[in-house]
C-alpha cells in the first residue's frame, strides 16, 4: 500500500537507527517468516511490526487475531495496528522490556516473529529482547528474525549465554533489499530461560560481544 511507504519513510527520516528500513517488508519475507506458522502455533508475539506487513500474513495463514500480541515502540505505528488489528493485543513499548512488563502468565507462546532492526542495537539490548521473548517462549516454540545482513543479527556469544541456535531459514532475494530469515531455537539441554533469568541476562553483558560474530552462529537448515 503506497500509503504504508509514506508512513515508513516520514518514520524512518525521524528516526533511522530505530525504523531501521525506509519501506515496509514485501510479501516474499512476509511469506517466508511466516512459513512455519499455523493456526496451531497458539499465541504469537510479534515485535517491531510497523505497518502490519508480516501481521497481514499471519491472519492469511489462519492465526486468529485474539492469538496476536504485538510490541511496537513506534507511536503512529503503534496507533495504526490497533485500527487495522482490532482483535490483536496491542502494545505501545520497548521490545528489551519483555520481561519486566510480564506480557503472559508462564510460558505459552508458539512463535515469535520478529522485524526489530537488531544490528542497530547494542549487545545488551538484544539480550534483554531475545531472553525476554524467550522467556514466553513454550518448550520447542521458535523465535524468527529477518536481517538484511549476511550473519544472524545475534551475535554468537548472545546465543551461547542463552542457550540456544540459529539456523537460516532460507533468503528473501526478491525483498528489497535482499534479507534473510533466521530461526533461533533452545539447544538440547539448554536450561529453560525464566522471566528472572531473562531479567539478569539484561544485566550483565560485555560491550563487545557483537564484534565477536562468526559465520558459524547460523548453522545452514538444509
Ligand atoms: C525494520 S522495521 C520492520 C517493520 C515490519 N515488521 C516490516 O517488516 O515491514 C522495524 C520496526 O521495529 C520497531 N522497533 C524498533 N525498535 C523497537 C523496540 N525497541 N521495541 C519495539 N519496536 C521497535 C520500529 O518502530 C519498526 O516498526
Amino acid at each position: 500500500m503506497s500509503h504504508d511507504f509514506l508512513s515508513f519513510f516520514t518514520a524512518w527520516m525521524a528516526a533511522p537507527g530505530r525504523v531501521g528500513a525506509i519501506a515496509p517488508s514485501g510479501t516474499a519475507l512476509a511469506e517466508l517468516i511466516t512459513r512455519d506458522i499455523t493456526p496451531e502455533t497458539g499465541p504469537i508475539l510479534e515485535l517491531g511490526p510497523g505497518t502490519g506487513a508480516f501481521t497481514y500474513q499471519l491472519l492469511k495463514r489462519g492465526v486468529r487475531q485474539q492469538d496476536l500480541t504485538l510490541v511496537e515502540y513506534g507511536s503512529d505505528f503503534m496507533r495504526l495496528l490497533q485500527l487495522r488489528f482490532p482483535g490483536a493485543r496491542v502494545l505501545w513499548m520497548d521490545a528489551s522490556r519483555l520481561a519486566p512488563e510480564r506480557l503472559y502468565r508462564d510460558a505459552p507462546v508458539g512463535a515469535v516473529i520478529s522485524g526489530l532492526p537488531l544490528l542497530n542495537m547494542s549487545p545488551r539490548k538484544v539480550i534483554s529482547i531475545v531472553s525476554g521473548a524467550f522467556g514466553y517462549l513454550r518448550p520447542g516454540g521458535a523465535f524468527y528474525q529477518f536481517t538484511y545482513g549476511m550473519r544472524c543479527p545475534v551475535p554468537r556469544p548472545i546465543l551461547d549465554r542463552l542457550g540456544l541456535r540459529a539456523t537460516l531459514v532460507d533468503r528473501a532475494i526478491l525483498n528489497v533489499p535482499p534479507a534473510a530469515v533466521y530461526r533461533l531455537t533452545r539447544r538440547p539441554q539448554s536450561r529453560f530461560i525464566t522471566h528472572d533469568a531473562a531479567t539478569a541476562a539484561s544485566s550483565n553483558v560485555s560491550r563487545d560481544a557483537s564484534k565477536q560474530k562468526t559465520e558459524r552462529d547460523c548453522i545452514p537448515a538444509v
